[in-house]
């Protein structure tokens, strides 16, 4: 069963066919990166605009040497994200689903991004099967969600940021820094330089499965401003800090759920200092997305789809968009 995915929640514009919700046939990502850079974070009205400019070719590039007669529905993400970009691609998806009269799925993007790790990836072919129940920690840009999942569409929350996500510590912490955005790739390879030398504050929270970043960065803040310390040092540091607390607090609380795995996903799981500590710390199986699979992409939401599909949940015609949706 091949799905059409379509992605526009924030500021890449995305378009993926999927089979049988793992094997990819295309996945076709355009970022705006280069855009919004300039102004240090992501303008909503400049993203909708370049959505609707970039979608068209992005759909027609993802289902070049497709059939459409070989599409069995498409799966849109709705929500959460900006409005004016969700926007974009619900109508798209909506308006070409009633052309080709196909069903249409509405997916939310933080099932998606969890379900990045049902796909294959030449880079990782698939050696672990999703086991239930799961611990899924979704850490990006907007979130920082610790989610049990018990089996396809069950999701319970467990935990989330009380202030920062942390993919936006990561944005934030490289502004300090005066490194580039999006911030953590730009800490990553800043960090490798470094050492993490400096003794940054790491929220526990011990009573809760919660998290919270923004003291850590307000203390990167002042260390920065004192002065004399290095770059690739301060980057290791807080790079770390993060780490510390998103492996420690996931694996405890994996360990007092008794599940069977835990499932990272999320623009933050791409850094491969979060990855390594986690496959060294866990006493369980952990698995992790490639880091192309981690960031915003349309493969994540054609395999959530895939399995909406196979439930029977498709959206009606009236499908609209939902700027703060949760999960779980
Ligand atoms: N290598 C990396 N190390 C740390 N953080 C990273 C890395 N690569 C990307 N990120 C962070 O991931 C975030 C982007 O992830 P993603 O695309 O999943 O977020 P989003 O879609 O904007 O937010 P959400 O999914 O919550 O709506 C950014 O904050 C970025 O700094
Ligand atoms: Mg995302």
């Amino acid at each position: 069963m091949r799905i059409l995915g379509i992605e526009t929640s924030c500021d890449e514009t995305a378009a993926a066919v999927v089979e049988d919700g793992s094997r990819i046939i295309s996945n076709v990502v355009t970022s705006q990166i280069d855009i919004h850079a300039r102004y240090g974070g992501v303008v909503p009205e400049v993203a909708s605009r370049q959505h609707l400019l970039t979608i068209i070719p992005v759909i027609n590039q993802a289902m070049t040497g497709v059939s459409w007669q070989d599409v069995h529905g498409i799966a849109v993400t709705f929500g959460p994200g900006l409005a004016g970009s969700l926007l974009v691609g619900v109508n798209v998806a909506k308006a070409m689903a009633l052309a080709k009269d196909l069903p249409i799925s509405g997916i939310n993007h933080l099932e998606a991004h969890i379900y990045a790790n049902w796909l294959d990836s030449s880079s990782t072919a698939r050696k672990e099967v999703v086991k239930f129940p799961c611990l899924c920690l979704i850490v990006s840009g907007g979130h920082s969600d610790l989610i049990l999942m018990n089996g396809h569409g069950q999701f319970k929350k467990l935990g989330r940021t009380r202030d920062d996500a942390a993919g936006e510590a990561f944005d934030k912490a490289a502004r300090i820094l005066g490194l580039g955005y999006p911030g953590g790739p730009a800490i990553e390879q800043a960090a490798r330089l470094g050492t993490p030398c400096l003794s940054l504050p790491r929220a526990w929270l011990k009573d809760s499965h919660d998290f919270s970043f923004s003291g850590l960065k307000t203390a990167l803040w002042h260390v920065v401003h004192q002065g004399g310390i290095s770059v690739p040092d301060a980057a290791a540091s807080f790079q770390l800090a993060v780490v510390d607390v998103l492996v420690a607090k996931t694996v405890e609380a994996a360990r007092q759920l008794k599940v069977e795995q835990i499932l990272l996903s999320g623009g933050v799981a791409a850094n491969q200092t979060l990855a390594q500590r986690f496959l060294a710390d866990s006493p369980l199986p952990v698995l992790i997305p490639p880091p192309l699979l981690c960031t915003d992409n349309a493969a994540m939401v054609a395999a959530c789809g895939y399995h909406h599909f196979q439930a029977g949940r498709t959206s009606r015609s009236d499908l609209d968009v939902v700027p703060s949706l949760t999960l779980g």
